[in-house]
């Protein structure tokens, strides 16, 4: 699905991996989990200022399908944090006119955290506001993987033709369908990778990487991210408009 900037320049759909947390915590001293919670601080701090800044999407990087390989009592905290996230801020998001989505595998999740995801996505879905898209036990090979699955079976009973099968087909079997691709792709700590994050929808995305650790993210941030965004010439393959 094609992005659509707004008239003024500002992307749409905005994905962020917060990385950083850990090595926020270590530089200062302090055990990781300190870094995942002031992580939590920043997600809170960079929700508002996204709904300020006029983006209509956000897509938050909250933990991966590889981040399980990760010592039992972090993941343990990580998904405590994300219980408390989702307990104590979908009632105001929810007043915010704020739409909350979770993308990744639900399979093997706890049936306690799939009640709450179901439940918040329930709540919310009539909500015009922001969309705020959080990866949760998400991988980009694994959820187009599921999009090929659906696919096969149906061809396989029948009710498709291989030759039928689009990009746009695709796009509509994966966890994002529905929602515009990102314009604008952010990953804080310094890494320059992807590390399995929606590798399908960001075939055109605009990539910014920050040096600054996720816990130091802010409004401020946001709006340097996006004037970055602002500045790049965004072709699609074709030509820039004025030469066409
Ligand atoms: C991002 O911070 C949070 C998650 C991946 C869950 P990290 O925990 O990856 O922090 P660093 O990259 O080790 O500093
Ligand atoms: C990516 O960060 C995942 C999230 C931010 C949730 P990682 O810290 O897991 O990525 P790598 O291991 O540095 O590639
Ligand atoms: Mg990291």
């Amino acid at each position: 699905m094609s992005a659509s900037p707004g008239p003024d320049g500002t992307p749409a759909h905005v994905a962020i991996i917060m990385d950083g947390n850990g090595r926020w915590a270590t530089a200062r001293g302090l055990p990781r989990s300190a870094g995942h919670r002031q992580g939590v601080e920043a997600l809170r701090r960079t929700v508002r200022a996204a709904a300020e800044q006029g983006l209509r999407v956000l897509t938050l990087y909250s933990f991966s399908t590889e981040n399980w390989s990760r010592p039992q009592a972090e993941v343990r905290f990580l998904l405590e944090l994300l219980r408390r996230f989702i307990r104590t801020d979908v009632a105001e998001l929810h007043q915010a006119n704020v739409r909350v989505m979770i993308i990744g595998g639900r399979d093997g999740l706890e049936t306690g955290l799939r009640a709450m995801f179901e439940e918040a996505e329930a709540l919310t879905r009539g909500n015009t506001g922001l969309k705020l898209v959080i990866a949760f036990n998400y991988g980009s090979r694994q959820e187009i993987a599921r999009a090929v699955q659906a696919l096969a079976a149906r061809v396989a009973e029948g009710l498709l033709a291989p030759a039928a099968i689009t990009p746009e087909l695709i796009s509509g079997e994966l966890d994002t369908a529905g929602l515009a691709d990102p314009d604008l792709l952010i990953r804080t700590g310094g890494e320059q990778r992807i590390s399995n994050f929606l590798l399908w929808q960001c075939a055109y995305t605009e990539f910014v990487f920050l040096p600054e650790y996720w816990p130091e993210f802010d409004g401020q941030s946001l709006a340097r991210a996006i004037g970055i965004f602002r500045g790049r010439d965004r072709r699609f393959g074709g030509l820039k408009a004025q030469t066409a």
